[in-house]
Parts: C-alpha cells; structure tokens; sequence
C-alpha cells in the first residue's frame, strides 16, 4: 500500500481565529481535501486554543469519511477529550518547554512513565497512540518502550536544512531511525511530519523507505491560498506517488 497523506487543517483555523469570523471553515477544508484523495485528517487542539478548537475536532469526527487524527499535549484534560470524541488516532506532541527535547521531539525518555500511561489509556479504549519523536536512538528506543503503536519521526530539522551537508546529514539520521525502527518492530506505525513541502516530501520518502504516513499542514495550506485546496492536495500526492510509485 502507498504512503497515505494525513493533511493538518489548523491553519485554516489560523486565518479564521485572525478575525473572529466564521469563516474559513477547517471542517469544510477537511471535507475537500478528502474529496480530492487525502486518506485523513490532521488537528492538533492547543492548551490556548490558538486555532483548531474544541467544536471543530467534534464537528470532524461526526463528518469525516476517512480517519481523524488528534494531535494533543499529554495532559489530563486532553486524554478526557480524545476519550470523549474518540478519534482514529491520537498523535502525543510536547508543548510545554520540559515536555520537549533539544530539537522539539517529546521527551520520551525523561516523561517515559507518564506518557506509558497516557498510552495505556487511550489504547486501551481503541485509540492508536502515536509519539511525535526526534529521529534519535534514545527516543526511540524510549518511544516503542513506552507500547505506543505509532512513531511520527520529527521532519522539523530536515525541514530547516536548506543546504550541504546539513541537509544529507539529517536525510541520513531520519534513514537511520526508519531502519531502526522497522528491525525493532515489525508492526508499529512509521509516519513523519513537520515542515514538509513539495520540494521535500520526495527526497525523504525516497531516503526513508519506511514511512507509512505523512501528517502535512502548513506549505499544503499555504500552496492552497495559490492554487486552491483540491489541487493543493492533488500535487501532494502527485508527489508522493512520484517518489513511491
Ligand atoms: N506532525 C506533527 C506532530 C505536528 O505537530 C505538526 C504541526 O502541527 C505537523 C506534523 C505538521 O507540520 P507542518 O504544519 O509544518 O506541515
């Protein structure tokens, strides 16, 4: 099977909190984009609330078609709302300064207990857990310790790499943690994310042939505000087909 392309619809809510309006609407962004190919949807509901809200995430669950993917602070107020909406998965991301390590990853091993716990939980009610983590030995060790199953290989630095050496350094240390990764488990769920564009989805899925799934969100919307959303999206996995045909 292909790789599936998770668009990350917050930054349709961006524009919409900018103003107060009702519009634009992230719930009818999401629609289109899984009218024009996308195999699920990504939000991630911030403590402020800076974006995406509560009645959003709601609303997506009820209309969806395809899959929500929740992304979340592991917080207790937020387990009780992925437990109340019950999304397809939840993707664990830092948001507080010490919940995070150097780059940006969760600090799996520092917060190994805590987050086994939140993954217990939201596993044990049928929701897949996956850990947003640096493509670094020690978090990931950490991260298919803690049971969770799902990894999301922060792309972030790759992202930012924008000349040599740098840029095949951290292609190589993400090629490293897919291989790792799929040595060490034959099952959990290799995705990527964060800063990903049309120019560098197909180098890294080329370099990284174990990615299963990409949570993409700021360049797709961006790309959108150009060339509309279905064609936003349709170049996205033109992309992706091209780099995995
Ligand atoms: N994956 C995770 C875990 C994220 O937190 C984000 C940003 O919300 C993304 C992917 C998408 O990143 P971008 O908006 O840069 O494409």
């Amino acid at each position: 099977m292909g790789v599936r392309l998770h668009v990350n619809v917050d930054h349709v809510a961006t524009l919409r909190q900018a103003r107060g309006t009702p519009y634009p609407d992230p719930v009818e962004a999401a629609l289109r984009c899984e009218r024009a190919g996308a195999h699920g949807i990504t939000v991630h509901l911030r403590e402020d609330r800076r974006h995406i809200q509560d009645a959003d995430v709601e609303a997506l669950r009820r209309r969806l078609r395809t899959l929500l993917n929740l992304e979340m602070a592991a917080t207790d107020d937020m387990v009780a709302i992925a437990l109340r909406i019950r999304p397809d998965i939840v993707t664990l991301v830092p948001e507080r300064r010490q919940e995070r390590t150097t780059e940006g990853g969760l600090d799996v091993v520092g917060q190994h207990d805590a987050l086994s716990r939140v993954v217990d939980e939201l596993q044990h009610a049928h929701i897949a857990v996956h850990l947003f983590v640096e493509p670094d030995p020690d978090a990931l060790r950490a991260a298919l310790r803690t049971g969770a199953r799902g990894v999301e290989l922060h792309t972030g630095a790759y992202a930012a790499a924008d000349a040599e050496p740098e840029r095949t350094r951290q292609l190589q240390r993400l090629a490293t943690a897919g291989r790792w990764l799929r040595a060490e488990s034959t099952t959990v769920r290799i995705a990527a994310g964060h800063g990903l564009t049309l120019q560098n989805v197909g180098p890294l899925l080329r370099a990284v042939p174990e990615i299963e799934e990409l949570n993409i969100g700021h360049a797709l919307v961006s790309d959108a505000v150009f060339v509309g959303l279905d064609a936003a999206v349709g170049a996205y996995l033109a992309a992706i087909a091209g780099a995995r045909p």
